[in-house]
């Protein structure tokens, strides 16, 4: 009998941490006796028919390697009734028995959609920004967390030597885990992100008492939904007179190696994804709560809304005095 095939691919913004989950998806993949491919940029490349066969060996030398060799993209054309008839039509010729995904809620959304129509796909979430309320954490997250408090320490330097207030900007458009986690860990002395409100005169205030009880320069990260980097520190400047500089540290945040707790992550997604797929589950998402992989309904899991740690908030407060 034909081995059953099931297809996997990336999609939305990538994340540390796909690579490695890719190479989980493919070796427990085929230690279950499925054949696997790859499908090239996301959704695209289920409706412009690219697929690759992969193996064992496709996914050598790729477990710390960040970016995603499947590459990525936002497929408009994929929401449309017309893209999925069309992915459907390729995904049938090329005997394709389920699809996983590695995504941000959007993907899910399309994972849905190939459920509705009979192919079972699963989701994996793999975003930096750690912005879906169901898991604890998304693949990327801790990477990119490492990456900024590398940053705010090299910058660091630069402010102390120069009694300078630093503004860094990190990616985080609705959800500011990135703002809080690496400023706990970088020592910021204050932390602005969009679910929590906060205001220049407690900032300035803040400010003007880290200086007042004898800190010679500050650090401030502010997640890029909450506020802009340039505008802070121009403000800033103009109430307490204080020197300050600015950094948006970008897209160093999606690239480089991933770390250990997210190769980790990734390994244990694959895994979880490829057991589901096996019993012909789709429509669901993979997570982790308390340690645990689980997987959950998409629709019920994008419904949730992701409640803020104010008490990590007030840790951060109390350490930055
Ligand atoms: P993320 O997955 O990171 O949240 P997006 O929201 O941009 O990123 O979604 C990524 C891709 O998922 C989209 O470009 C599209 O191909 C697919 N997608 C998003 N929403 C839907 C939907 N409602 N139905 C089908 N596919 C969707
Ligand atoms: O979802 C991850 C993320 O890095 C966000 O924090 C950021 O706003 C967005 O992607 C930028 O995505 P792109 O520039 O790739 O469209």
């Amino acid at each position: 009998m034909e081995a059953k095939r099931i297809a996997v691919l990336t999609s939305g913004g990538d994340a540390p941490g796909m690579n490695a989950c890719i190479r989980s998806i493919v070796r427990h993949g085929i230690y279950n006796g499925f054949e696997m491919v790859g499908v090239v940029k996301g959704y695209n490349g289920l409706i412009t028919n690219e697929m690759i066969p992969m193996n064992n060996r496709s996914v050598g030398n790729i477990i710390n390697r960040g970016g995603t060799i499947l590459r990525t993209a936002r497929c408009l054309e994929f929401k449309t009734e017309e893209g999925q008839k069309q992915a459907l039509e390729n995904i049938k010729k090329n005997n394709i028995y389920g699809v996983v995904v590695i995504g941000g809620d959007g993907s899910f959304k399309g994972c849905n959609a190939l459920t509705k129509l009979g192919i079972p796909a699963i989701g994996i979430p793999g975003t930096i920004d750690n912005d879906l309320a169901y898991t604890d954490y998304t693949l990327g997250f801790d990477t990119a967390v490492n990456t900024v408090v590398e940053a705010i320490t090299k910058i660091r330097d630069t402010m102390a030597s120069h009694d300078r207030v630093s503004i860094i900007e990190v990616m985080g458009n609705k959800c500011g885990d990135i703002a809080l986690y690496a400023g706990i860990c970088g020592g910021a002395e204050y932390i602005i992100v969009p679910e929590y409100e906060w205001s220049y005169e407690g900032l300035c205030t803040k400010l003007e008492e880290s200086k007042a009880a004898g800190k010679t320069s500050s650090i401030v990260i502010v997640a890029e939904g909450a506020a802009k980097g340039a505008a802070l520190a121009e403000e800033i400047k103009k109430r307490t007179s204080m020197d300050t500089r600015t950094t948006v540290l970008g897209y160093i945040q999606r690239g480089g190696s991933p770390s250990a707790d997210d190769v980790l992550l990734a390994s244990r997604f694959g895994a979880h994804a490829i057991n589901l797929i096996k019993q012909g589950i789709g429509g669901r998402c993979v997570g982790i709560k308390k340690n645990k992989i689980f997987d959950m309904d998409i629709d019920e899991a994008c419904s949730m809304k992701k409640d803020f740690d104010k008490d990590l908030y007030d840790i951060a407060e109390i350490l930055s005095r």
